[in-house]
Parts: structure tokens; C-alpha cells; sequence
């Protein structure tokens, strides 16, 4: 594997994710430090990466203001000690920031301009609220070119519920406790720690360290669920048990040519096939990974019967299933999110994409028998993204495990 114009992602890290608010982990932690931490882990991980070799940095973040401006790939860059003639800077695509500083570095790595990038993304929900400080132009209700419920993510949630009778708020529900589930066995099993870089972390009582996701509630039952508020809308369907909750945290990654790959001797987790994103009504945003899927795998020349692994970020848990039911996917079908999702571990915005792909690149480790992953997310106003990943390890005489 690794031709010359392969790009490969060769390895990922995030911080833990911590609960937005007052009471969270990362409060008095600044959004910054969150991804250059990251960072840092990053390069340690990876020594044989000369750091003046490293072409760009792209690290993505929603609300662009305060601890999240200044255009981060630069500030991130120098703050994590690489060498003043590494440029970088900042992308802005919503919840598929991080998925787009891959895709912007990895099209440069194709085209011959990189053979090495960071590429990753920070939210800080806590300190950035979702939209604090958004201005909509009024053309965008006056001249209704969105609804009103464009805006409000969970509305667009309650939206796909009212499209889709089939798709109840009991599966929603089920599906939400099965996240749980899958997260608190995949943390008994020791698969997510392992790119997990402690914080440390300063409260009233202390100094302490953040070493694992602080939103997580393995004790999840379909009894309690059903007794949830739904704050979107009155016996609506959509609560904050089936829901990713605000979420602080950074995420970031290496990409690489195959260049690269031979000159520094690195090991690739996964190969970059294709990637698409796709717009689609705003007030059902949570159906956009459909599109792009579909979109990524034309331009892949697959079918969705070719993935073996998907990693699906869970905004809402209504918004996957609606992927899950197009693509005629059973809802506990084993080849997805093996190890839960955003509604257990969280879902820092522009920080998510890369955590999909850290997922995805260690279930490849495990699975030779699978040659095609996808990680695909919903985006704000609008938006699905997907990438297609072909897994290094994958030997077509392997057995299913
Ligand atoms: C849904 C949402 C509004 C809930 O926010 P919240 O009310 O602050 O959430 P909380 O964590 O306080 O949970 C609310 C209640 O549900 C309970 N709860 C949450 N998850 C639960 C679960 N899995 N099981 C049982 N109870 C649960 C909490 O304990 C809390 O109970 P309390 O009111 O008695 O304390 C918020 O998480 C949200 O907006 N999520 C979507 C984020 C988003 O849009 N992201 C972008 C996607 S495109």
C-alpha cells in the first residue's frame, strides 16, 4: 500500500470529551489548550515525523471567537511547538469541521502540495454556546428560503420523526440505549482509551485529570428514557436521552502521502478512498449523510453492500436511523458504531469527524476481513459529509471474527 499520491491517515488522538456548562470538566480549561494538548500527544506518538516537515495545519472550529479565533490552525500550530515556518488555519463547516480539515488537507496531499498535515477541530461548547453570537440574515425567514426549525437542531430532529412515522421514538430510544451500551463495553474492553490524551484540569478543589469521556451514562434503560422532557417540542419525540449532549473537546490527526509513508517509515491506520458532502433541506438536516453517502460511493465506484464498518455520528439518534432505514441497515446491525456514539461519548461540534475516523482506524486493526469503512455525519443548515476509508490490514482470507 502508499502510492505516491495515496493520502493516509496515519494516526488520530482527542482529549477526553468533557459535559459543556459550569459543572463540566473543562469550564475553566481553554478551548486552545484543548486541541493543542492534542496536538502535542500527537506529534510525541509519532517521532519519526520531523516536525518542519509537517506542510500545514487545519483545525476546525464552529463558533470562530475568543479562545476559538484567531485562526486556530496557525495558533494551535505554534502553541504546540512546532516551528514558526508551519503555516496553518482555521475551516468552518458545523459539526463537519474536523471531517473538512481532512478533506481540505487530504486534496492537497493528493495534488502533490502536502505529504504531511494536521488536520483536527475544537469545540468548546460550554464557553461557546451553539450560535451564540450569530447574526442570520432576516432574508433567511422573510424571503423563507429555511424555516424557522432550520435553525433549532433538535426541531430539525423532530422533523425527520414526522417524515418518517416508521421511525418511532421507541426505536430512537432503543437505539440510544444501545450507544450506552456499546460505549460503557467498549471502555470495560480498554478499545477507547487507548487515543485518549489526559487533560489536566483545574477546579475548585483542584488540579485533577480528565482521562475519560465525563458524558457517558451507562445505566441508560428503556424505562427511563420514556419518562425524558421532550424540550424541542411539547410530546414531541426527541429528548436529551436520544440526543448527542452539548459537549466540550478536541480532536486531531496526521495525514500523509505515500511519499510519506516510505520516506519517514510510518504505518498507515487507513487509505483515503473518496468523500463527498451533499446539501439537503435545512429543517431535516439530520438527513444529509444519506446524500453524501451516496455521493462518496458513486465516486468510489462501491456500493453501501462494500462497507463492512461505519462509523455514523450519532447528532440524534432519529437522524441515523433514517441513514440506517434508507440504506435497508437493521438498526442493531454489528458493522455499525461497534463501539457506540456521540450520544454516549458526546459530540464536540467541529471536533467530532476525526473521532470517527480514530474509531474507525482501530476497528480496522481488529477486522482484516473488512476492506471498506465509512464515518459519515449530519451538518448544520443543512449538510451530510462522508468519507470513505479502505483498511491496510485487510486480507481477503481473514474470516468475520
Ligand atoms: C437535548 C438537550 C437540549 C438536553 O439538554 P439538557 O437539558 O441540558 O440535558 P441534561 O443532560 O441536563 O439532561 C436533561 C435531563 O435528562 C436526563 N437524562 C439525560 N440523558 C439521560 C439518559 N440517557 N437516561 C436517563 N436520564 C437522562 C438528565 O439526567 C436530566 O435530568 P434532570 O433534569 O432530572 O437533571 C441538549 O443536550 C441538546 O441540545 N443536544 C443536542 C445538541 C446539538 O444540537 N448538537 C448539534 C447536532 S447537529
Amino acid at each position: 500500500m502508499a502510492d505516491r499520491a495515496d493520502v493516509v491517515f496515519v494516526d488520530g488522538v482527542r482529549t477526553p470529551f468533557g459535559r459543556a456548562g459550569e459543572k463540566g470538566q473543562y469550564w475553566n480549561t481553554r478551548a486552545d489548550d484543548l486541541v493543542v494538548k492534542a496536538m502535542i500527544e500527537l506529534l510525541e506518538r509519532n517521532p519519526n515525523v520531523p516536525k518542519d516537515r509537517i506542510d500545514d495545519v487545519a483545525i476546525a472550529a464552529t463558533t470562530q471567537q475568543g479562545d476559538q479565533g484567531l485562526t486556530l490552525g496557525r495558533t494551535a500550530a505554534l502553541l504546540a511547538g512546532l516551528p514558526k515556518s508551519v503555516p496553518g488555519f482555521a475551516i468552518d463547516r458545523m459539526c463537519a469541521g474536523a471531517m473538512t480539515s481532512v478533506t481540505t488537507l487530504g486534496s492537497g496531499i493528493a495534488f502533490g502540495a502536502y505529504d504531511l498535515a494536521i488536520a483536527g477541530g475544537v469545540e468548546h461548547m460550554g464557553r461557546h454556546p451553539m450560535g451564540f453570537g450569530a447574526d442570520p440574515n432576516p432574508r433567511f425567514l422573510s424571503e423563507r428560503l429555511v424555516g424557522e426549525d432550520a435553525l433549532n437542531m433538535g426541531m430539525t430532529a423532530e422533523r425527520i420523526h414526522d417524515r418518517f412515522p416508521a421511525l418511532t421514538k421507541e426505536r430512537s430510544d432503543r437505539f440510544a440505549m444501545r450507544s450506552q451500551q456499546k460505549t460503557a463495553a467498549a471502555y470495560a474492553a480498554g478499545k477507547i482509551q487507548p487515543d485518549l490524551v489526559p487533560v489536566a484540569i483545574r477546579s475548585e478543589s483542584g488540579w485533577g485529570l480528565a482521562t475519560q469521556d465525563e458524558g457517558m451514562r451507562p445505566e441508560t434503560n428503556m424505562e427511563s428514557l420514556a419518562t425524558l422532557r421532550t424540550p424541542f417540542r411539547p410530546h414531541g419525540r426527541v429528548s436529551a436521552g436520544n440526543s448527542s449532549p452539548l459537549t466540550d473537546g478536541a480532536t486531531a490527526s496526521l495525514l500523509a502521502s505515500g511519499d510519506a509513508v516510505k520516506e519517514f517509515g510510518l504505518q498507515p491506520k487507513m487509505r483515503m478512498v473518496s468523500f463527498a458532502f451533499a446539501g439537503v433541506e435545512p429543517e431535516i438536516m439530520g438527513i444529509g449523510p444519506v446524500p453524501s453517502t451516496e455521493k462518496a460511493l458513486r465516486k468510489a465506484g462501491l456500493t453501501i453492500d462494500d462497507i463492512g464498518l461505519f462509523e455514523l455520528n450519532e447528532a440524534f439518534a432519529i437522524q441515523v436511523l433514517s441513514l440506517l432505514d434508507h440504506f435497508g441497515i437493521d438498526d442493531e446491525d454489528d458493522r455499525v458504531n461497534k463501539w457506540g456514539g456521540a450520544i454516549a461519548v458526546g459530540h464536540p461540534l467541529a471536533a467530532s469527524g476525526v473521532r470517527l475516523m480514530i474509531q474507525l482506524a482501530r476497528q480496522f486493526e481488529e477486522h482484516p476481513e473488512v476492506r471498506y469503512g465509512l464515518t459519515a455525519m449530519c451538518v448544520g443548515l443543512g449538510q451530510g459529509g462522508s468519507v470513505i476509508w479502505e483498511n491496510p490490514h485487510y486480507n481477503k482470507r481473514a474470516r468475520k471474527a
